[in-house]
């Protein structure tokens, strides 16, 4: 069942994110793939879950039928707290990485994962299902739900990639409007998607009163404002005098998604 969700392909965006970053200031970066393959890891078990009947009630995830559909939801649940320990043990196990430093990381990893970063996020996402919208809510639930783990990873790569804490600084603030930027843009293709390239059923968030850029705001506001998110984020790796063409084209992808 583990196997199952994580290579039903995917993107890949968190841990290529994160080599990204690590390569702006270092070299090697397959030295950190181990904590590259702990974010997908935790990634693909926040999906797992999120598709769960008693979240999103999802049938199809990255083109193929939902892990509790082919496993049954009990399995289901299981295969994804085993994913989010193992990308502990990964990253604990085969570190090549300083163990002080490993320890940092893992430590922002969990916080950033956890009730404070993604699952906080999810948490109100469900809580405000069919309520009144907030936009400071809309705010904590994608700054969360999406946002963290998107910032992570790129801080992770700086941090693993011993960037000085000016551009540590720098990259994590990049890293929060990137993550924001991000869910906006599957708000929108919830929306206006392919359904065949997004390999999931679209339309769900209106049928399950989400709180969405789309639903506040409309599409074409929500638009407006994944570019001007992503124009901000473009200006902070400006700031920074190292090469940053990967993470730029990253976000100039993003925001061509709904262009
Ligand atoms: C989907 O994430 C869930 C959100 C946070 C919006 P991705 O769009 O990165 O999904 P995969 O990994 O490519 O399947
Ligand atoms: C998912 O948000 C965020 C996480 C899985 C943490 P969504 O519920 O909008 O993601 P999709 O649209 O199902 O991929
Ligand atoms: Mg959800
Ligand atoms: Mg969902
Ligand atoms: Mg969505």
């Amino acid at each position: 069942a583990m196997r199952y969700s994580i290579f039903a392909g995917g993107k890949r965006i968190r841990p290529v994110l994160m080599m990204a970053s690590y390569a702006i200031f270092s070299k090697n970066e397959e030295k950190i793939l181990p904590f590259a393959a702990a974010i997908e890891m935790i990634h693909t078990y926040s999906l797992i879950h999120d598709d769960l009947p008693a979240m999103d009630n999802d049938d199809l995830r990255r083109g193929k039928p939902t892990n509790h559909k082919i496993f049954g939801e009990a399995k289901a649940l299981l295969a994804g707290d085993a994913l989010l320990t193992l990308a502990f043990e990964t990253a604990a196990n085969r570190s090549e990485i300083a163990s002080g430093l490993t320890v940092r990381a893992i430590g922002e990893l969990a916080k950033a994962a956890g009730y404070s970063g993604m699952v906080g996020g999810q948490f109100v996402d469900v809580d405000m299902e069919g309520k009144e919208k907030e936009i400071p809510i809309l705010e904590y639930i994608h700054t969360h739900k999406t946002g963290e783990l998107i910032r992570v990873a790129v801080f992770l790569g700086a941090l693993l990639g011993n960037a000085n804490n000016e551009k540590l600084k720098i990259i994590n603030e990049y890293g929060k409007w990137l993550g924001i930027t991000f869910q906006v843009v599957d708000d929108i293709l919830d929306v206006v998607g392919d359904e065949k390239k997004m390999g999931k059923t679209l339309g769900k968030d209106a049928m399950q009163d989400k709180a969405t850029y789309p639903a506040i705001y409309g599409l074409k506001k929500a638009q407006d404002m994944a570019k001007e998110y992503t124009d901000t984020a473009l200006k902070l790796l400006a700031q920074l005098d190292e090469n940053t063409e990967i993470l730029e084209n990253i976000s100039k992808y993003l925001l061509s998604r709904v262009e």
